[in-house]
């Protein structure tokens, strides 16, 4: 069988999962997500559906949804972007938290992907909050930028692991001071300490990572996390 960095065993065909989980780290994200979190009937869909787009299992798990919303409640934001929508399993937790006057602009480069989560926004209620641009993100992102519009409180980057420090530099753009910018995936299985990794992907957060950590206006810190998804982290920045 094939085995690629993190991978687990049962790639390519239906991932269980993107990486490894140890069946206690799988049970004790059971535990606290049944016990604190809850994932209403739409969540549960909407995180099956993930199967009908080009990277099934890659959303983040539902504690981590929860954790993503109650960062975004306890910034008081109201304008959420996020890279990378898949099924809208994320989007859905973003959209729910910045409330009915809130607004969440979600880019995905595959028409597919949008359609699925397109279903799922409405399915959540949260449709008429949720802006789906198809395409590019860094493109998406660039019109944006141009179109000039309103400054966004809370940035997800959470598409293609290359273009992580793009995704940074147009977050930068389109946000002010006090925004708050979390990174999905920085951990990677622990692939992310080997610099001499040829993986684009790990070259893609080693770049990010050093971005931030060269901008003054950005404090940071990284948190890895193990669970139902693995082994893998998140940045979590803010701008003075
Ligand atoms: C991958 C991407 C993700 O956004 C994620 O949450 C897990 C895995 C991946 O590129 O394999
Ligand atoms: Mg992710």
């Amino acid at each position: 069988m094939r085995k690629n960095e993190g991978m687990s065993e049962r790639e390519p065909s239906a991932p269980a999962n993107r990486y490894p989980a140890a069946a206690e780290w799988q049970a004790v994200d059971k535990y606290f997500t049944e016990t604190l979190v809850g994932e209403d009937p739409t969540l549960v869909a909407a995180r099956g559906s993930g199967a009908a787009t080009t990277m099934p299992n890659a959303e983040v798990a539902a504690n981590q949804g929860a954790f993503l919303g109650l960062l975004v409640k306890i910034a008081g934001a109201k304008r959420v972007l996020e890279f990378g929508t898949l099924a809208g399993y994320s989007t859905i937790w973003l959209a729910r938290s910045v409330g009915e006057s809130g607004h969440v602009v979600t880019l995905e480069l595959e028409p597919q992907n949008a359609a699925v989560a397109q279903e799922n926004f409405r399915a959540a209620g949260v449709a008429e909050r949720v802006e789906t641009i198809v395409g590019p993100a860094t493109e998406s992102a660039a019109q944006l930028i141009n179109d000039g519009v309103e400054p966004f409180d809370f940035v997800f980057i959470d598409a293609d692991k290359p273009s992580n420090p793009a995704y940074l530099a147009a977050a930068l753009e389109l946000t002010r001071s006090g925004a708050v910018i979390v990174i999905d995936n920085v951990v990677r299985n622990g692939a992310v300490v080997d610099g001499d990794s040829s993986d684009p992907r790990v070259q893609g957060v080693r770049s990010v990572a050093d971005a931030i950590a060269a901008n003054p206006d950005l404090d940071a810190t990284a948190l890895q996390t193990v669970g139902e998804k693995g082994w893998d982290g998140l940045i979590v920045a803010r701008r003075r």
